[in-house]
């Protein structure tokens, strides 16, 4: 799939911008802090309807606009005809609008609730069950809709169901510590990837989310003695229903990626490299799911105790990893900076192969400012693999760095200032 058109308008730094894409390989170059990013953050929202790095969608909309929105649009051609996405998040300006705080706009205390969070951090980048409401309406201001709204072909459509439609891979430098950071950065991977091919899988992720909430809650006020250990009953029956789908999903989703993982590592020079996945708790996919439930339940049950003590939820996808093996080595602890950064690459890769194995579409792949990043023969292998992609925007802050067959065959994007020329 591929984007023919991207409009941007008050998104980050760009007040208007407008692009014709199309097929084929875009750079993105310029320098420091002239929207780079931001153009890869606006592409990765079309497809998880979230931003991958802001806290709140209203770090999204410009300073200072005058809407007080920002909004994407993209005309996308995908296998199954074309499709035209509209996101608009409005926010009313707040404290840290460095326009607004200029202006001297900006007097009352706004006590301002924000967007609602995504409850585990991993949860960043997809969208929140609820994302409406009002704004606060302080100061000078009006009170203005919070939020976010979506059209798919013109109609309204709720985030969580708009999920993967655009179908995205991002590789950008964060994801070069995926494999020696913290594991929520490993199941924010199986995460974004597994929402973009499954919408159930999004929408137990978030349902999951809640209850994990809820629970850890219920947890901490029976461990103060304000409320009754027996009503975990229940939660204790949601969590599991919702767990096991999840773990479910996720250990087939490592499977896939295993054989192209495998194969760039070797590309990479290594000996190979396996994925393992590493749940809490086990599901024996032969057995009935009905069975793997009873099963988590039963664990649970076997870690009530500790589970109030600490007042928190021990087990769960929550609580997942993945480990990355060369031979009997494992990278995230004994492998180099190096390795590290080819098994991130290599699962990138893997990730691009299983969202076109499951959604019969190829992804669109975003490299913000990665090949700086990569050594030479990583490099070749990311290059190499963009062959056959059928749209690539990469941005470069040393359009010189790239390799000079790529750069001839790409369409150059000169990014300044929140302008593109
Ligand atoms: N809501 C906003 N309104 C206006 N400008 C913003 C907003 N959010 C971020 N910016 C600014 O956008 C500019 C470009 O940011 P971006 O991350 O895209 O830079 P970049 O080109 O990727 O730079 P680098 O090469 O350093 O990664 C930054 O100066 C940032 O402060
Ligand atoms: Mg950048």
């Amino acid at each position: 799939m591929y984007l023919e058109t991207l409009d941007l308008t008050d998104f980050r730094n760009y007040a208007a911008v407008h692009l014709a894409l199309g097929e084929g390989r875009f750079i993105a170059a310029g320098d420091n802090a002239q929207g780079k990013s931001n153009l890869c953050e606006a592409i990765r929202m079309l497809a998880t309807m979230r931003s991958f790095r802001a806290g709140t969608d209203r770090e999204l909309v410009r300073w200072g606009s005058a809407g007080h929105f920002a909004r994407i649009l993209a005309d996308v051609t995908r296998v199954d005809g074309p499709l035209r996405l509209e996101v608009i998040v409005s926010a009313p300006p707040t404290p840290d609008d460095p326009l607004a705080n200029a202006a001297g706009l900006w007097s009352a205390d706004p006590a301002d609730p924000g967007q609602p969070q995504g409850i585990a951090p991993t949860d960043r980048s997809l969208p929140s069950p609820s994302s409406d409401g009002e704004g606060p309406g302080v100061g000078p201001f009006p009170r203005l809709p919070t939020g976010k709204r979506i059209k798919v072909n013109g109609a309204p459509r709720r985030a969580i169901d708009c999920v993967g439609l655009v179908t995205v891979v991002l590789f950008e430098p964060a994801d070069l510590d995926l494999v020696s950071g913290p594991p929520s950065g490993r199941r924010h991977f199986m995460d974004v990837t597994l929402c973009q091919i499954s919408r159930s899988y999004c929408r137990t992720l978030s349902q999951y989310q809640r209850v994990l909430t809820q629970r850890s809650a219920l947890l901490r006020r029976i461990r103060e003695n304000q409320d009754d250990p027996r009503a975990l009953e229940y939660w204790d029956v949601q969590l599991a229903q919702l767990a096991v789908p999840l773990i479910t999903e996720r250990a087939g989703l490592i499977t896939r990626c295993l054989p192209t993982a495998d194969q760039v590592a070797l590309r990479l020079g290594g000996r190979g490299l396996r994925l393992v996945y590493q749940p809490s708790f086990a599901v024996d996919v032969e057995l009935p799911t009905a069975t793997a439930i009873a099963a988590f339940n039963e664990k649970l049950k076997s870690l009530r105790k500790r589970e109030i003590m600490q007042g928190v939820n021990l087990l769960g996808p929550h609580r997942d990893d993945l480990a990355f093996l060369e031979g009997p080595i494992n990278l995230a602890t004994y492998g180099s900076r190096g390795q590290q950064r080819g098994a991130a690459l290599a699962l990138k890769l893997a990730e691009l192969e299983a969202i076109e194995l499951e959604t019969g579409d190829q992804p669109i792949l975003v490299l913000d400012d990665v090949l700086s990043e990569l050594d030479p023969t990583r490099r070749a292998a990311l290059l190499d693999s963009i062959g056959p992609i059928s749209q690539v925007i990469l941005t470069t802050a040393e359009p010189d760095a790239i390799p000079a067959a790529f750069a001839a065959t790409a369409h150059w994007l000169p990014v300044r200032a929140g302008m593109i020329a």
